[in-house]
Formats: C-alpha cells, sequence, structure tokens
C-alpha cells in the first residue's frame, strides 16, 4: 500500500472566514479600530470627533462625530467589503487625497466585534441606527452626524484576544492613534473619554496659526519652544512643519511625525532623510524630534502598498529624501544666537522661548513667543552671517589648513575698535551681538561674556571646532580629498559584497582618496589612503567606506566621508585648552560663531555655547528685581 498523499481538498472558504481573515490584516488591536474611525470621521468632514473608550478599548471604542452622516438606505452597504464612496475608478486611486479608499474597515471592524452604526444625514426626519450583527435598521435620535459604536473587540477570535496588552497599554496606543490625527489637523476639535473621564481635549484651532497652538496642545509648549519653523519647497515636495534643535533630541525616536499629503506615515525614506540632516549637529544616539507634513501631487506617491496604509511608496524615493534633509539642514543651519530676542532669556538648550517664525504657516502660540520678533539688529547680524558665507573661497585643503593656523591673526584686526575703555557706542554694539562682549578667559577653556540679558559662557574649543570645520566644508566644497600612496599596499580577503562595490565604485574611492583594486578574486588591495588619514589603519578604513558605499548612494557616502576628515582635521586645526586668548581674539571667535552656520553645537553634537540670564543670576543671590 502506497503512504497516504499529505494533498488535501481545494475549497473555498467560507464568508465569515474571508471576513475574519481579512480583518486580520487592517484590526490589530483598539488603536486599529481607532485610526479607521477617525479616519472616516475626517473623511466626512467632521468639525468635533469624541472618543469613548472603556477597558482600553478592549470592552468599547465609540467614536462620534459631526461629519455628513450616512443616508439610510446605504447604511447596510458601508459595512459591506469593497464598498466604499471614496473611489470609483483606478484613476482615483492614483489621486486618492481621502483617507480612506479600500472600503474595508468597517467590513473588517464588524467581522471581529459587535458593532452599530449610528447615523443622520442632513434633512432626514430622523437618525437610523444599525445593528452589524443582524443588519435591522430602526429609527434612532441623534443630530447630523455619525457614531460607531464598536463593542468587545476580537470576542469571536479569542486567539486574537490573547495578543492584546493591558487595559492601559491599549488605551496609550488608542491616545497616540488620536494624536496623530490631532497634529494633522488642528482646524478639528478632539476629545477622549475613558470609563466616563475625559482625559485629553484638543480644541479646535482654525486659520494658519492653529498649527502652533495644536502642536503646542499636543506635544507641550517645549516642543514649539525647541524647535524651528519650517517651510521648504524643493522640486515637487513641499515640506513644512517644526523640527526640534539638537538640543531638544530624546533617547527615544517617540516624537517623529511625518504625514504624507495629510496621512501620518512611517517611512524609511522620511526618516533617513531628517536622521542625515541631524548627523552633522546631533551627539552620539540621540533621537531628533519632529513634526513634518510633506505635500506633493498625489500622483507621485502610492498609498496602497500597506494593509494599515502607514507605509507609502514614492515615484521617486530620491527626492523626498533630499527634500527632507535639505528642509531640516537649512532650518538648522542658522546659529540660535542670532535669533535671539534681546529681552527673551534664551540658550540654545531651547529652555526658552526665542523663535520667531518666518510665515504665518507656523506662527507662535499666543501668549508665550509673539513678544520675539526679531529686532533690526539681529537681522544686522544675520545678514553678516550671510556675508560672511558668501566669502568663501576656493582653495586646496593644504592652503586652508595654513589659513586656519593663521586664524588667530587676522580676525583681531577687525576688531581694534574695541581696544580701550569701553565707550558707550561699543557698549551699544556689544548689546546688539547676540553672543555679546568677551570679558574674561575662565580656567583657559571657557570665554565668559556679556549680552543683553547677562552671562554668555562659551566653550572655546567646541565653538573654534566648528568655526574651522565649516570653514574647511565650503572650501571643500569643490576640491579633491588628497590622497597618499601606500608604501606597501595593505591587502585583505574581501567578501563578494565588498569585492563588487570596489570595482563598481573605483571613481567614488578615489574622489574620497583611497585607491583600491583586486589583487585575486578574494582579494583587495588598498594603494592608497587620504593624505590626513594615513596614519591609520588603511584595511579598516577601506572596509568601513565600501559597507557605506553598499548601503547608500555614492553621494551622501562621499559627503559624509568628506565631512568625517574635516571634523578630525578641525579637532586638530582648532584652539586647544589652556591657550591664553586676548579680549580681542575672544570677541572674534563671538563674531564669527554669530556667523558660522550650525555654531549652536560643535562637530561631535555638544553644545558650544549656553547663556546664564540675569534672572538666573538674581535667582542665584536671592535678589528680587
Ligand atoms: N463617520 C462616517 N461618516 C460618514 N460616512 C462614513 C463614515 N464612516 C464610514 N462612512 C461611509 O462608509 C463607507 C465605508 O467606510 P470604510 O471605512 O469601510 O471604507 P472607506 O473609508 O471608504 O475605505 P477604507 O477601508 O480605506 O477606510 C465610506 O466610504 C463612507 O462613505
Ligand atoms: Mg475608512
Amino acid at each position: 500500500m502506497s503512504e497516504p498523499s499529505p494533498r488535501k481538498i481545494i475549497r473555498e472558504l467560507p464568508d465569515v472566514l474571508i471576513s475574519q481573515i481579512a480583518a486580520g490584516e487592517v484590526v490589530e488591536r483598539p488603536a486599529s479600530v481607532v485610526r479607521e474611525l477617525v479616519d472616516n470621521a475626517l473623511d466626512a468632514g467632521a468639525r468635533q470627533i469624541s472618543l469613548r473608550l472603556l477597558g482600553g478599548g478592549i470592552r468599547l471604542i465609540s467614536v462620534e462625530d459631526d461629519g455628513c452622516g450616512i443616508p439610510v438606505e446605504e447604511m447596510p452597504v458601508a459595512l459591506k467589503r469593497h464598498a466604499t464612496s471614496k473611489i470609483v475608478s483606478l484613476e482615483d486611486l492614483e489621486s486618492v487625497a481621502t483617507m480612506g479608499f479600500r472600503g474595508e474597515a468597517l467590513a473588517a471592524i464588524n467581522a471581529v466585534s459587535e458593532m452599530s452604526l449610528l447615523s443622520r444625514i442632513d434633512g432626514a426626519p430622523s437618525a437610523f441606527l444599525l445593528d452589524g450583527q443582524t443588519g435591522e435598521i430602526k429609527p434612532a435620535a441623534r443630530a447630523v452626524g455619525t457614531t460607531v459604536e464598536v463593542k468587545e473587540l476580537f470576542f469571536s477570535t479569542p486567539a486574537r484576544r490573547h495578543f492584546l496588552k493591558s487595559e492601559n497599554t491599549e488605551l496609550a496606543h488608542c491616545i497616540e492613534a488620536v494624536r496623530r490625527h490631532a497634529l494633522a489637523r488642528p482646524e478639528v476639535g478632539f476629545a477622549i473619554w475613558h470609563e466616563g473621564k475625559i482625559i485629553e481635549q484638543w480644541r479646535s484651532h482654525p486659520g494658519e496659526a492653529g498649527w502652533n497652538q495644536r502642536l503646542a496642545d499636543v506635544l507641550g509648549e517645549d516642543f514649539v519652544a525647541a524647535s524651528v519653523n519650517i517651510d521648504f519647497r524643493s522640486g515637487p515636495v513641499h515640506v513644512r512643519g517644526r523640527a526640534g534643535t539638537p538640543d531638544a533630541a530624546r533617547a527615544r525616536a517617540d516624537q517623529q511625525f511625518a504625514y504624507v499629503n495629510g496621512r501620518f506615515v512611517r517611512d524609511k525614506v522620511i526618516t533617513h532623510g531628517a536622521r542625515s540632516a541631524y548627523e552633522d549637529v546631533l551627539h552620539g544616539h540621540r533621537q531628533p524630534v519632529y513634526v513634518l507634513y510633506l505635500q506633493m501631487d498625489p500622483t507621485r506617491v502610492d498609498v496602497n502598498v500597506h494593509p494599515t496604509k502607514i507605509e507609502v511608496r514614492f515615484r521617486d524615493s530620491r527626492e523626498v529624501h533630499q527634500a527632507m534633509r535639505h528642509a531640516i539642514e537649512s532650518a538648522l543651519a542658522v546659529p540660535r544666537a542670532n535669533l535671539l530676542s534681546n529681552n527673551a532669556p534664551v540658550s540654545p538648550a531651547g529652555n526658552a522661548s526665542s523663535f520667531a517664525p518666518a510665515n504665518p504657516f507656523l506662527s507662535p502660540p499666543p501668549g508665550s513667543l509673539n513678544a520675539l520678533q526679531p529686532s533690526a539688529s539681529q537681522a544686522t547680524w544675520s545678514q553678516r552671517g550671510m556675508a560672511f558665507g558668501a566669502e568663501r573661497s576656493q582653495q586646496d585643503p593644504a592652503t586652508a589648513m595654513a589659513e586656519l593656523k593663521a586664524l588667530w591673526g587676522d580676525a583681531p584686526r577687525q576688531l581694534a575698535a574695541m581696544e580701550g575703555p569701553v565707550s558707550s557706542d561699543a557698549e551699544a554694539a556689544a548689546q546688539a551681538w547676540p553672543l555679546g562682549r568677551a570679558i574674561a578667559q575662565l580656567q583657559g577653556v571657557y570665554i565668559l561674556a556679556e549680552n543683553s540679558q547677562g552671562l554668555v559662557v562659551v566653550d572655546m574649543h567646541a565653538a573654534h571646532e566648528r568655526i574651522v570645520y565649516e570653514r574647511l566644508k565650503q572650501q571643500l566644497d569643490t576640491t579633491h580629498i588628497t590622497s597618499q600612496p601606500l608604501l606597501i599596499p595593505a591587502s585583505f580577503s574581501a567578501t563578494p559584497q565588498e569585492m563588487a562595490t570596489a570595482e563598481n565604485c573605483t571613481e567614488v574611492l578615489a574622489q574620497l582618496g583611497l585607491e583600491v583594486s583586486a589583487l585575486s578574486v578574494k582579494t583587495l588591495a588598498v594603494r592608497a589612503v587620504p593624505t590626513s588619514l594615513a596614519q591609520g589603519d588603511a584595511v579598516e578604513l577601506t572596509r568601513s567606506v565600501l559597507a557605506e558605499l553598499a548601503q547608500h548612494d555614492a553621494a551622501t557616502v562621499v559627503q559624509r566621508a568628506q565631512n568625517e576628515i574635516l571634523a578630525t582635521m578641525a579637532c586638530h586645526g582648532a584652539v586647544r585648552a589652556n591657550r591664553k586668548l586676548t579680549l580681542d581674539e575672544m570677541n572674534a571667535l563671538l563674531r564669527q560663531m554669530e556667523a558660522t552656520e550650525r555654531s549652536d553645537q560643535c562637530n561631535h553634537g555638544r553644545p558650544t555655547w549656553r547663556q546664564v540670564s540675569l534672572r538666573e543670576l538674581d535667582a542665584l543671590f536671592l535678589r528680587g528685581r
């Protein structure tokens, strides 16, 4: 007798099971239901959305809106799979502007819960209530709009229910889902109730000014105070929103909100673009914070790639990456000292508000920030900053190094006027300088300066390092890294990946000052390395560059490697601790800081200066003012 065949008969699944399987993709936990129902309310044009929960959303989720409602004859259709009012054709799908488009959500939720739909449209004699289990419809009472009630989630699929976490955890996820919506739609009011108590309420803030108010409501005033405005167009991509200063970065990536055409997304291209904008200013593994809204023609992004719509695919991911990177980078480049108000105590730590937005899209929340318009003197300083940047000379690195050694020689001349007793003119000028007038050097490490707000403390090595680094970067923009041949080539056995990369990227490697060639099918030889790194381990350097090249596109690697080499050079070139500086030299350094991009952080992301306000000093001495 032969073995029984392992094959089983092919049959069609029963409808209920089909729906439950499909629901598995859409509804993972109470928060998924919340997200779908709020999506629907927003698509219906709601101005006020209330969420009521019991048991972290496991026992009950009710979403009530004041949107357009559903006509009674369409209510049963709304619960069917693949039934939607939002698209009718493939063309519609390709340019979809609503949150929903699949006609799946209500059907999926209905398949794994006890659901009811209560809705009324304008002009109807009453509201109607549809029982999702029985399909029974009866008249009911409510104003125009819709309430969806979802009870006992996963009651029919107990295995699923076991995957749920504690009520508190599920509740936290539900709140997070609403937060994401709330950040994108300040004109809509939101309220969240749990077990009969109101736990969050974000009032509607219509108009452009509403954005900052909503950000402050949801993420706190601190977020707004410690972030800069973004409004940047790059090709077909428009990026708006706010990005946190490096000091506002957090240990976890839990305040990174990105939206594409109003939809919250988690996207590698966006995250990486943002991350790379912070690369040069962020310390260690700190995570930046931001809320950014990307707008682009809907046909440039495919929203139909993920069952919960949290991922998208861009037609041109490079253009999105660049837009993100440049949007944040350019906003962060402006030294914060130049944005200081003359009467607000501010430090780059962002513990106070200092931001004067350039456009009405994100203006400061009323009351807290509106006293902070840039003064005429600040404008002058930022203009000088720009002029400084425009002066860039295009020298080779050797000249650049020579120049940076001479840096301390040339700057004080411009400041000869500072010598001698301080005239009232000079004092006035000092008041206008964001970083103030140098008064002393402390322990060979810090520069102390006086500005309109009090005391400024500068870490002179860190600050100078950044200045030298930015200068080198500008000078090297168009030139190559010089390389030095090795006396004896360093060979190593390479992986197939490394072999392939070395072969494909000879030119990029040369740009980086590396000459790498194959000795055999499994061996690579390093024949030349960047002059500035000639002392290091050639093989290790080559391997890490090859690994980077395999992962990222060549342009990014070249830029990053150049920056890293420059950072090393800058560290050597910057003034050392314990070097005595004259007041002129200190003032020259302060002025250069004001005119240098990213000068609030050293090359390793540490702060270069801090403000100690008069108020803080007074507090130290218990002095009531
Ligand atoms: N709160 C609401 N107010 C008005 N109409 C609604 C509401 N919720 C659902 N509808 C109607 O019911 C239909 C089905 O909703 P459902 O969420 O299942 O699908 P969808 O939103 O069209 O697509 P998706 O599955 O992508 O969410 C919607 O197209 C809409 O016409
Ligand atoms: Mg929907």
